[in-house]
């Protein structure tokens, strides 16, 4: 069967240049049986917790992380860290037990308007995946630096050296499951 592939986008919006560069990490991770997570949920909120329990929506997410063979995420960087809706999501994530993704191969990547392409929010993302203990591979980098101008119309990077860092990531995602 095919490795089950969870893809986690840090941006909501339609356009998301993130979700763009996670379709060219599907692409190159070849086949597999790809999950796009949802993870617009409610702000954490204690007494929403206490009064409703686990929103469906973080449930369903739970079991996609337990579930899946490796995860790729990508996300904005935000004044330098990361989104506010992936740190929420990681957050109620972590209120579902067992904890997840302890032992999951995650691969990492960012995309951003400034000229860094996010290695600061990459730093912060490992940092807040810490408690889960996955397996983060630690490069090649894939930071898509002036990310609105990096796409072709057809979505491919149009730097080459973006795409060989995105090929050799997942490649080394794919080895490791
Ligand atoms: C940004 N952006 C940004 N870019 C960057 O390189 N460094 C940064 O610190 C920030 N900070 C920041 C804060 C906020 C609140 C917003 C809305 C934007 C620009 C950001 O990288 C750009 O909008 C990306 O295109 C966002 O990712 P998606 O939504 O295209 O995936």
């Amino acid at each position: 069967a095919d490795p089950k592939l969870l893809v986690i986008c840090g941006s909501l919006r339609a356009g998301s240049l993130n979700r763009k560069l996670l379709d060219q990490a599907v692409a190159a991770f070849g086949a597999a049986d790809v999950t796009y997570a949802n993870i617009r949920f409610p702000l954490y909120d204690g007494d929403l917790e206490d009064a409703e329990g686990i929103p469906a929506e973080v449930l369903t997410l739970h079991g996609q992380m337990q579930d899946a063979d490796a995860i790729v995420i990508a996300t904005p960087e935000y004044n330098g860290n990361i989104s506010g809706v992936l740190k929420n999501a990681l957050d109620w994530v972590s209120r579902v037990k067992p904890m997840p993704m302890g032992d999951t191969p995650i691969a990492i990547m960012s995309a951003t308007g400034g000229r860094t392409g996010g290695v600061m929010t990459q730093n912060s993302l490992r940092q807040c995946l810490t408690p889960f203990q996955p397996i983060v591979l630690q490069g090649p980098a894939v930071a898509v630096a002036s990310a609105s101008s990096a796409f072709d119309e057809d979505g491919s990077l149009k730097d080459e050296r973006y795409t060989k860092a995105v090929q050799k990531l997942m490649g080394k995602l794919r080895a490791i499951i």
